[in-house]
């Protein structure tokens, strides 16, 4: 089972407008904190680590030239842990020697800061394993950015398997109308000038017809049938609203950048108890254009659902 959320922590994806059109939404990350460990955290660390046991290959690439900015995540992440989550995590810094405790799990890890031969995996396929987050390493080099290296094992439609090695423009290719007026270039040049010190972040929102967090483009044919399951009954709790909060960090050493995604969901059941939230989520669906409705894989179903929107609507 995958953990649903509270209603409390879910990051709301919408501002004030009821239109949504893709913009460069980031905006500076305050207080700059990577990762944010939530309620399910147990839960889904388990079911990333049989993911990454079962499916290494699809759930983790990793090039040889990362290895300097895989240490730097590890760095920032283990010291951002221990610091704004003390009662969890543990981390003690004696030169090179790095000892980190995690409290929640019981385990403890001992081993030379920059020598790979005294960690059991990558560095980077180590941290991801105690954070919630997916973690991507995009490399700056001859003016753009490469997906090199990543840890992904809850992908909302996408395989890093396929992805591993593109640019951002390519990864991004297939997305209706993102490269209108030059948004793909804008948005790459704006990662491009990402300064160590100052993060940003951005959410991005879909929606789900059950609460898979395993949506890896690979095994569509586990979860793409869902869609067709939707029915007037099983609406509001069957479909999901599911968050993305990502980050973005310079890693000024390595100069590339951190990535880390961070997926909520929510059923629309519990998602419209706010009266303001059903009111937008209701506005916004109504007037998304079809190739937004189609990319987001929601067409299918969004008929049903904004009826079921409407029905709460005229109880409230
Ligand atoms: C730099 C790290 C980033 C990576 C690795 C990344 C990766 C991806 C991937 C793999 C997809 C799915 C594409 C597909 O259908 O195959 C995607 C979608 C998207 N990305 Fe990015 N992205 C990054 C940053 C950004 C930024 C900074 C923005 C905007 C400011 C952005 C905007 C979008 C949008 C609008 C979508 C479509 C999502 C939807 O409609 O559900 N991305 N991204």
């Amino acid at each position: 089972m995958v953990p649903v959320e509270n209603i409390r922590s879910f990051p709301y994806p919408f501002g004030e407008n009821n239109i949504y059109r893709y913009s460069n939404n980031a905006i500076p990350l305050n207080p700059p904190i990577a990762i944010e460990v939530t309620e399910s955290y147990i839960e889904e660390l388990n079911l990333k680590r049989e993911l990454l046991k079962k499916h290494h290959e699809r759930c983790y690439h990793s090039e040889s030239h990362t290895m300097d900015a895989k240490w730097e995540a590890l760095d920032l992440i283990l010291n951002q842990l221990s610091e704004y989550y003390p009662e969890k995590f543990k981390l003690i810094t004696n030169d090179d020697h790095w000892i980190f405790t995690n409290l929640q799990t019981g385990e403890k890890q001992s081993f030379t800061f920059g020598d790979h031969g005294t960690l059991d995996l990558e560095p980077l396929d180590f941290v991801g394993r105690h954070v919630q987050e997916d973690l991507i390493l995009m490399m700056q080099r001859d003016g753009d950015l490469y997906l090199d290296a990543g840890q992904l094992c809850f992908p909302a439609n996408w395989s890093l398997f396929f992805d591993a090695g593109m640019s951002f423009k390519e990864i991004h290719k297939q997305i209706p109308g993102f490269q209108s007026d030059s948004l793909d270039e804008r948005i790459l040049q704006f990662l491009m000038r990402i300064e160590a010190g100052i993060p940003w972040w951005r959410k991005n929102w879909s929606l789900m017809a059950g609460n898979r967090l395993d949506t890896s483009l690979e095994i569509f044919a586990e979860w793409g049938q869902a869609r067709k399951k939707v029915t007037k009954d099983n609406v509001g709790q069957f479909v999901h609203l599911r968050v993305e909060v990502q980050r973005l960090f310079r890693l000024p050493k390595s100069y590339g950048i951190l990535f880390t995604i961070h997926s909520h969901m929510l059923p629309l059941k519990k998602f419209i108890q706010h009266t303001l939230w059903l009111e937008q989520l209701s506005a916004i669906l109504q007037e998304l254009p079809e190739f937004i409705a189609d990319y987001k894989g929601i067409s299918l179903y969004r008929e049903l659902v904004l009826e079921y929107l409407e029905k709460e609507l005229g109880k409230r």
